[in-house]
C-alpha cells in the first residue's frame, strides 16, 4: 500500500480529492490535516471528516491546522463554494472527531517518525507546510513525493488577474514552500481548465454511478452555478481532483518541466507563480505539470466511483 498525507481546505473539489485518495484499493490516507482557505478552518475540518465518514474511512484522523494566512488577513471563496463550502447540499454531520493534535504537529511528527514513507497532497493554502517548514526545513525531504494543487502555470488566476486562489490566499507560505528541497510537482489552475472540466454529460455519467458521483455532484453545484452565470464556462473543473489524479498515477503526465518557479507578494501580481527560463539555468525547484491526458481525471473518478458502488 501507498500512504499519502492530505493537506487542505476542504470545500467541494477537495472533498472530491480526498474520496479519490481513500476509495483507492491501493492507497492509505495516514492522516488528513486541514487549513482555513476556501472556508473557514472549522467548515473545512467538518467537511473532511464527514468526506471521511462517506467514503468508509472514520479511522484517518483529522488534525485542524493554520486558521489563517501566515501575515493575510483570511479572504474565503465562500461565494463560489457556498458557504458551507459545499454548495449547501443536505449532508449528515460528522460523528467523528477532529485530532487535538494541531495539523503542523502531525506533519512534523509524520515527518519524524515515519520518514521516507508517505508522500504529501497539498489542496489548499499552504501556511500549515510553511510554518511546519519554519522548524523543520528539510521536512519535505522526508515526504517521497509531494503534489500541490497551485498556481497557474499560464499567469492566468481566479481570484486575482494573475493569482489562482491557493497561491494568492497566502502566497507568503507558497514561497516557504517553494524555496524548500523536495521532489514537489505543481498542478496548476491552467492545466485544470484544460483536462479537469466536467460539463454536464459527464456529471450525469458519474451521477449514474450511485452514492459519489450524487455527492460529487451534489457539493458542486454552487461552483457550476459560478461557473454558468459568471465565467460563463461549459461545466465546471476540479483542480484538486486533477492534482489527486496526478499524485495517484504519475503516469496521467503527458508533458512536465522542471523550473525554478516563485511566488508573487506584489500587491498586483499578489499569487502568480513565475518560472524563471533564463539562461544559464537557476537550480529548479519544482516540476510543472503542463499536460495531462485529455480524459484521466473523469476514467479515474469513474472507475473509483463505479468499483465502489459494486462492491457495496
Ligand atoms: C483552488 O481553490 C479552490 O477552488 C480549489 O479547491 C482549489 O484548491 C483552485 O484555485
Ligand atoms: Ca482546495
Amino acid at each position: 500500500h501507498r500512504s499519502i498525507v492530505i493537506d487542505t481546505d476542504t470545500a467541494s473539489d477537495d472533498a472530491v480529492a480526498i474520496l479519490q485518495a481513500v476509495l483507492h484499493p491501493d492507497i492509505e490516507v495516514r492522516a488528513v490535516t486541514t487549513v482555513a482557505g476556501n472556508v473557514p478552518l472549522e467548515t473545512a475540518t467538518r467537511n473532511a471528516l464527514l468526506t471521511l465518514e462517506l467514503g468508509g474511512a472514520p479511522q484517518v484522523p483529522v488534525h485542524p491546522g493554520c486558521a489563517k494566512p501566515l501575515l493575510r488577513a483570511l479572504e474565503t471563496a465562500q461565494h463560489v463554494h457556498g458557504e458551507d463550502g459545499m454548495s449547501g447540499a443536505p449532508l449528515a454531520s460528522p460523528v467523528t472527531l477532529p485530532q487535538s493534535e494541531h495539523a503542523v504537529e502531525a506533519l512534523l511528527r509524520l515527518g519524524r517518525e515515519e520518514p521516507g514513507v508517505h508522500e504529501l497532497v497539498t489542496l489548499g493554502p499552504l501556511t500549515n507546510v510553511a510554518t511546519a517548514l519554519l522548524i523543520d526545513p528539510d521536512l519535505l525531504t522526508r515526504f517521497t513525493r509531494v503534489t500541490m494543487m497551485i498556481g497557474a502555470a499560464d499567469a492566468r488566476g481566479n481570484i486575482a488577474p494573475t493569482g489562482e486562489f491557493n497561491a494568492w490566499a497566502d502566497p507568503e507560505a507558497a514561497g516557504i514552500v517553494f524555496a524548500a528541497p523536495g521532489d514537489k510537482h505543481m498542478v496548476g489552475w491552467d492545466a485544470s481548465r484544460k483536462y479537469a472540466v466536467i460539463t454536464d454529460e459527464d456529471e450525469a455519467e458519474l451521477r449514474a454511478t450511485g452514492t459519489f458521483g450524487e455527492f460529487l455532484a451534489d457539493i458542486n453545484r454552487a461552483v457550476r452555478d459560478w461557473g454558468r452565470d459568471v465565467t460563463g464556462i461549459d461545466g465546471y473543473d476540479l483542480p484538486d481532483p486533477l492534482a489527486m489524479a496526478v499524485a495517484i498515477d504519475p503516469s496521467i503526465v503527458e508533458a512536465s518541466e522542471t523550473a525554478h518557479v516563485a511566488v508573487s507578494t506584489d500587491e498586483a501580481t499578489r499569487g502568480q507563480t513565475y518560472a524563471d527560463h533564463r539562461l544559464p539555468r537557476r537550480t529548479p525547484n519544482l516540476t510543472i505539470v503542463t499536460a495531462v491526458q485529455a480524459d484521466a481525471l473523469k476514467r479515474q473518478l469513474m472507475w473509483l466511483f463505479a468499483r465502489e458502488f459494486e462492491a457495496v
